[in-house]
C-alpha cells in the first residue's frame, strides 16, 4: 500500500492581492491543505494574518476541498483560539513556549470543534509530548526558525522527525488513533524525499511553491507540484 503524503502551501509566499484565486489554483494544482501562517511581532519578529483572512477564504478553501491548518506563532494563545475556530480553521497549532497551560489549551481548540497540535521550533525538545498525546492530532516540526519564508531547511529536523516518527507509531499501535506528521520550512523537490523517509507525511511549502508570485498564469504551479508529487512517490 503506499502512502498517503500531503501537501501544504503555505500561503504567506502566495500573492495575497490574489488570495483567493491563488488557493484554488494551487489546491487544483494536486496540493491538499493551506497552511495558514499567523505571526503576531511578538512571539515571531513578524505581523501576518488573523481571522478576518482566515473568514474570507473559508469558503474557497472548502468549495476546492482543502482544509484550513492555522499555524500560530504569536503569544499569549487562548484569547484567540475561539476567533479562529468561527472563521472556519479545521487544525490549530501553537508553540508549547507560548501557552502558559498547554494542556487547557490543547483541550480548548479540541472543544471549538478543530484538531489540535503542538509546533516545536528547531532547539524544542519533543518532551512537551509526553503527557499529552491523546489531546494532540497533529505533531508540526519547525525546519527553520519561525518568521519568515524562504529560509533554508536545517538538516537537524531530519533526525527530530525520526525521533517524532517512532513517538507516534508507538502511540498509534498502542490506540489505534492516527497523529498526523508535518514538516515546516525550506522543503523543495530536492529535499522531500530524504523529509518523507525520515517521517513526515504532511509538508508544508510557501517558497518551493509560489516562486513565481505576481505570476497571474494559473497554471504555474503544476509543473512545481507535478515534481514534489513525483519525487514523493519514490519513497
Ligand atoms: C515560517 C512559516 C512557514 C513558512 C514556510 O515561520 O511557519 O510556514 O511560510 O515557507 P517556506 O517553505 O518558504 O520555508
Ligand atoms: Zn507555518
Amino acid at each position: 500500500m503506499s502512502k498517503t503524503f500531503r501537501i501544504a502551501p503555505s500561503i504567506l509566499s502566495a500573492n495575497f492581492a490574489k488570495l483567493g484565486q491563488e488557493i484554488e489554483n494551487v489546491i487544483k494544482s494536486g496540493t491538499d491543505i493551506v497552511h495558514f501562517d499567523v505571526m503576531d511581532n511578538h512571539f515571531v519578529p513578524n505581523l501576518t494574518i488573523g481571522p478576518l483572512v482566515c473568514d474570507a477564504i473559508r469558503d474557497i478553501s472548502k468549495e476546492v476541498g482543502a482544509l484550513i491548518d492555522v499555524h500560530l506563532m504569536i503569544e499569549p494563545v487562548d484569547r484567540i483560539v475561539p476567533d479562529f475556530a468561527k472563521a472556519g480553521a479545521n487544525i490549530i497549532t501553537f508553540h508549547p513556549e507560548a501557552s502558559t497551560h498547554i494542556d487547557r489549551t490543547l483541550n480548548l481548540i479540541r472543544d471549538n470543534g478543530c484538531k489540535s497540535g503542538l509546533v516545536f521550533n528547531p532547539a524544542t525538545p519533543l518532551n512537551y509530548l509526553d503527557y499529552v498525546m491523546d489531546k494532540v492530532d497533529m505533531v508540526l516540526l519547525m525546519s527553520v526558525n519561525p518568521g519568515f519564508g524562504g529560509q533554508k531547511f536545517i538538516p537537524s529536523a531530519l533526525q527530530k522527525l525520526r525521533e517524532a516518527r517512532a513517538r507516534i507509531d508507538a502511540y498509534t499501535k498502542e490506540t489505534g488513533r492516527e497523529i498526523w506528521l508535518e514538516i515546516d520550512g525550506g522543503v523543495n523537490a530536492q529535499n522531500i524525499v530524504d523529509i518523507a523517509r525520515a517521517g513526515a507525511d504532511t509538508f508544508v511549502a510557501g517558497n518551493a511553491i509560489f516562486t513565481k508570485g505576481q505570476d497571474s498564469d494559473p497554471n504555474r504551479y503544476d509543473t512545481v507540484v507535478k515534481e514534489l508529487r513525483a519525487a514523493l512517490a519514490t519513497v
